[in-house]
């Protein structure tokens, strides 16, 4: 056991995008995570070192991993304050670590944010004093952001232990119009039932996320292989825990050949993708290609699209993202090809010319949307979604 390990295990929070508390759960099961628990917006867990760095490294639909310090109510400052106060920051800070705050409050008393935020900077920093005999901490050391939450007066303390966000996997430039999360991509080409067998298409490519997250995901190459966290710094996580962590998760990576396609009808997103794809290692895997949707089809039956059409904020984008969706249905409509398209379109069955089988509310970023699934559960494809 680690040091700073207590004995029941570290108590850890997955936080994540609304909708995919199920998928992350399942995820984390996986990983062999125990007392797997999902809540709004995030799955709390318990591991050890290993699996700290493993939850990083490995995960697909996690935004961070959190490390739970502790949770008590607070509906004052005062309580605020003591209650952060009491607990052991020094079992994770040294005397030199940066501690930013960070947070939100809901539905509760407490609903300054930047209020919370100096009383809770305050406390820790009154906490680490005493136990360090300074008045005053350096903060040049290596950085343990405090996230809290804020919940019906319960207010639960963090340790943010992956820094930048783990949909930033490093292989998309921060320039990219609209994309979507690369955690909200694998997540739908997982709910889409996309393994590596068969063929899946993305018709509404733009910068190749979709494509890029079940190539990632077909071949089991852990998405954060090659970025690094805030916790490699941390001097209560052994270094052996990482460098055994992303040995495995080579280890576990699958050879083999996948049948991916990624087209739009602008050449410049396409261009942009295959960068993209390279950049993540997975370009030899995707077939790229400048085509229209409206003209969708493929000359084989075991096939699932996974897709993001372009969606019109004002009104004449929105008739002609609406005429594009109908024209799209037509075409795929005359193809036997399962479907999982994502829209914030509430009137998408319709222009597609189709009832969902399934229909799944999930949320990219702030923005609220609908999975629309056909024939994702059929094992037989050819003409298997019900039109
Ligand atoms: C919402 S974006 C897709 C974003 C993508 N999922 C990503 O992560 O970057 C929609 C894309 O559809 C493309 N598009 C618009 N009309 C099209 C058409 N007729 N055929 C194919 N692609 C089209 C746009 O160029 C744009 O890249």
């Amino acid at each position: 056991m680690a040091k700073n390990e207590p004995k029941g295990g570290l108590r850890l929070a997955a936080s994540c995008l609304f909708g995919l508390e199920g998928p992350l759960g399942n995820e984390l099961r996986h990983m062999g995570m125990e007392s797997v628990a999902p809540e709004n917006g995030r799955v709390l867990f318990t591991t050890d070192m290993a699996g700290l760095a493993r939850a990083n490294i490995r995960s697909r639909f996690a935004e961070r991993i959190l490390l739970v310090l502790g949770e008590f109510p607070a509906r004052s400052f005062d309580e605020l304050f003591e209650g952060v106060r009491a607990l052991p920051f020094e079992a994770w800070l040294p005397r030199s670590a940066a501690f930013p705050v960070e947070g939100w409050s809901l539905d509760s008393e407490l609903r300054s944010v930047p209020g919370c935020q100096r009383i809770i900077k305050k406390a820790a920093a009154k906490r680490l004093g005493e136990k360090y005999l300074v008045s005053w901490l350096p903060e040049d050391g290596a950085e343990y952001k405090i996230r809290f939450s804020i919940l019906k007066d319960v207010c639960r303390i963090t340790l943010d232990s992956s820094g930048a966000p783990l949909h930033k996997r490093g292989y998309r430039p921060a320039h990219n119009a609209a994309p979507l999360r690369e955690t909200l991509a694998a997540a739908i080409v997982d709910i889409a039932g996309y393994r590596g067998r068969g063929e899946l298409a993305d018709p509404f490519c733009g910068s190749g996320t979709i494509a890029i997250e079940a190539a990632l995901a077909a071949k089991g190459r852990a998405p954060g292989i090659n970025r690094r966290f805030a916790a490699e710094r941390w001097d209560a996580v052994p270094r052996a825990a990482w460098d055994a962590e992303r040995a495995a998760a080579l280890a576990a990576e699958y050879g083999g050949d996948y049948h991916i396609y990624a087209s739009d009808i602008d050449p410049r997103a396409v261009a942009l993708a295959r960068e993209n794809a390279r950049r993540a290692g997975v370009e030899r895997y995707i077939d790229f290609s400048v085509a229209d949707a409206r003209r969708f089809s493929r000359p084989t039956e075991n096939g699932v699209i996974v897709t993001n059409p372009p969606y019109g904020e004002r009104l004449m984008e929105k008739q002609s993202a609406a005429e594009l969706l109908r024209l799209f249905g037509g075409a795929w409509r005359a193809t036997p090809w399962r479907l999982a398209l994502l829209s914030p379109d509430e009137g998408a069955e319709g222009l597609l010319g189709a009832r969902a089988d399934k229909r799944r509310k999930l949320y990219n970023g702030m923005i609220k949307c609908n999975l629309y699934m056909y024939g994702l559960n059929n094992k037989v494809k050819a003409g298997s979604a019900k039109r």
